[in-house]
């Protein structure tokens, strides 16, 4: 039900794309399903690229790993009920949000949302939508770990809804193959180019060692690793993280360069270093594995492509012009 709700979008925003070309006939459309523009918030707030760039700069020059669950969360929002902020909303005595979906999705450093949100209400009040923030956020989390940039498209409006069991549906697990993965990409319109480069994302960042233990520890019964791990890089995890498991604890994705913005990835995937099932299945489909190599080995094909796909996940269910709303508060939708 909800995989058919988030088609429906889609075919909403393929009417819209429709009547865009055909904009002198259909300008009442066109008025209802207005598209995302980069220059969405130029007069109404033009410090905005500023005020996140700065708060994140701020947070990266203490903790080099803040960064990453910046680009997470935009992936986690886009997936479930399209790109509106629903994954910022707290639960509360009536319902189980998005970020406290079981089991616990681990994202992190909602603070630095709420930090640039509580500057953009004293700099322009109620003009900016979360969901635009944590856009334009990924994007300079990808930016300031050495990535390519991009103009962000914008003019999203916040959600009111944010259901614990929708992410529980819709995000992919770990241990998906590739099959599952292009089948849930292409649920939401995203190819399996789109696929391949937007899982590049785990160029930086880290997983709690509770999430990687399985491919490494206990994998059956007779021998503790999955064959489709490479020997040394289990080896190496079961050291970074020993039995008992600290619950803390995080690891690297990408073992090499794991701060750095760069195709390192899939490098790691050709050698067998994809640190979830979700990553190294990439590597053994011929469909995804032709654009693995092709990143691996052109920084330039991944910098000019991974904007875009960046892009097209930002069209995904995304709400415009009267509906939705612009919240105050980036954990609480508005008070009616
Ligand atoms: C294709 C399916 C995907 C799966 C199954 C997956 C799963 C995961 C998991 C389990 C973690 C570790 C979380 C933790 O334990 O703290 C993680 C981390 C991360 N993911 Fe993905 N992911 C996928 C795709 C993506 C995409 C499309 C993006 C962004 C475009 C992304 C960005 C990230 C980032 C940046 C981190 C590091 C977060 C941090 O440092 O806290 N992932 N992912
Ligand atoms: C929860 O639901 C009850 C009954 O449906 C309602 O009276 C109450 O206001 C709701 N509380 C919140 C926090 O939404
Ligand atoms: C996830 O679980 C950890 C540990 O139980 C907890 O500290 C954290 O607040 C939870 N996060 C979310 C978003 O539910
Ligand atoms: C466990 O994994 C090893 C290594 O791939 C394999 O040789 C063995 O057959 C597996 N054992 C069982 C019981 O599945
Ligand atoms: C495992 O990784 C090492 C580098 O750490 C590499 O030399 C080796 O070829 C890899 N093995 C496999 C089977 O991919
Ligand atoms: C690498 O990719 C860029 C951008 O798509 C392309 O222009 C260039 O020809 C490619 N280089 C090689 C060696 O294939």
């Amino acid at each position: 039900m909800d995989r058919y709700f988030v088609v429906m979008k889609l075919r909403k925003r393929s009417k819209c794309v429709l009547a865009a070309g055909l904009l002198f006939l259909l300008t009442a459309t066109v008025g209802k399903c207005q598209v995302l523009r980069t220059d969405f918030y130029s007069s109404t707030c033009p410090t905005l690229n500023t005020i996140v760039a700065t708060t994140i700069a701020s947070h990266l020059s203490k903790d080099i790993t803040s960064g990453a669950p910046l680009l997470r969360m935009f992936f986690h929002d886009c997936f479930v009920q399209g790109c509106d902020g629903s994954v910022l909303i707290d639960s509360t005595a009536n319902n189980t949000a998005e970020k406290n979906a079981e089991p616990n999705q681990t994202l992190r450093q909602f603070n630095i949302i709420d930090e640039i949100k509580a500057q953009l209400e004293k700099a322009c009040p109620r003009v900016v939508s979360c969901a635009d923030i944590i856009a334009l956020a990924a994007r300079e989390a990808v930016v300031q770990s050495g990535g390519p940039s991009w103009n962000v498209e914008l003019g999203r409006r916040d959600g009111r809804i944010s259901r614990a069991s929708d992410a529980l549906t819709l995000l992919p697990p770990t241990r998906s193959d590739s099959q599952s993965l292009i089948d849930d990409f292409e649920t939401i319109g995203l190819s399996v180019q789109d696929l391949v480069t937007l899982s590049g994302a785990h160029t930086i960042g880290r997983a709690h060692c509770f999430a990687t233990v399985r491919r490494y520890i206990g994998f059956n019964s007779t021998n503790g690793i999955d064959p489709t791990l490479n020997l040394t890089y289990a080896l190496q995890l079961r050291r970074l993280c020993p039995l008992p498991i600290n619950m803390q604890a995080r690891v690297a994705l990408d073992p090499v360069t794991p701060n750095l913005f760069d195709t390192q990835y899939y490098r790691d995937l050709l050698v067998n270093k994809g640190i979830f099932t979700s990553d190294s299945t990439l590597a053994s489909d011929e469909r995804s594995l032709v654009f693995v190599r092709e990143y691996a080995a052109n920084q330039s094909s991944f910098f000019e492509q991974f904007p875009l796909a960046m892009i097209r996940l930002g069209q995904v269910g995304v709400k415009t012009g009267a509906s939705g709303e612009i919240r105050k508060k980036c954990r609480v939708v508005n008070k009616l």
